[in-house]
């Protein structure tokens, strides 16, 4: 399969700190909770936080996944859920890329109805907004892509090249 740079790591960085300053200039004064989706926002929240000026708690969630497919189920359970008492607290949900919607729409909706949470604001490392099978705007959103399958800084093919350090795109399946 071949695999072409679509955001190098310097792009990367440079986003992320921007993303990191609008979030500090929106945010100060909360009491944010950080909500990490698993596994794909793993090294995007890591590098999100630490571009955040004032103190965020970190926790987080994991919602049924591709497995092997590229194309979604429909279908979104929670398959791990936070520690954390988010009942009145604010919480940023933190995730690697927005497809159809149906991930961001279920973590939202239990974050806020049935966890309780004061205020829910949503951060995407990337959005592919033609993509969607159900509405979702994300507060910040890195970059927007066509509805292309890439892998990187987080983001898997079947559990592999997650820890490549930039954006790729995947193709020739
Ligand atoms: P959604 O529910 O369709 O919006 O899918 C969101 C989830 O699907 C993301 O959190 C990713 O785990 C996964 N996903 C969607 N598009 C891609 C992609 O291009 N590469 C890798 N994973 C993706
Ligand atoms: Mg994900």
């Amino acid at each position: 399969m071949a695999q072409t740079t679509l955001f190098s790591k310097a792009d990367i960085d440079k986003r992320v700190a921007e993303m990191g300053a609008e979030i500090t200039r929106d945010l100060a004064g909360n009491d944010l909770i950080a909500l990490c989706v698993l596994k794909g926002a793993m090294f995007f929240c890591s590098d999100l936080m630490r571009n955040i000026g004032f103190d965020v708690a970190l926790d987080f969630i994991q919602v049924s996944s591709y497995g092997n497919q590229k194309t979604s189920s429909g279908v979104v359970t929670i398959l791990k859920e936070p520690q954390l008492d988010m009942r009145d607290r604010s919480v940023l949900i933190v995730e690697d890329i927005i497809d159809s919607g149906l991930s961001m729409n279920e973590v939202f909706r239990y974050i806020k109805l049935d966890k309780g949470a004061r205020e829910v604001r949503t951060a995407t490392f990337l959005d592919k907004p033609t993509a969607r099978r159900v509405p979702f705007k994300a507060d910040y959103v890195g970059f927007s892509i066509d509805p292309k399958f890439v892998i990187g800084y987080g983001l898997d093919y079947a559990e592999k090249y997650r820890n490549i350090p930039e954006i790729q795109v995947l193709s020739g399946e």
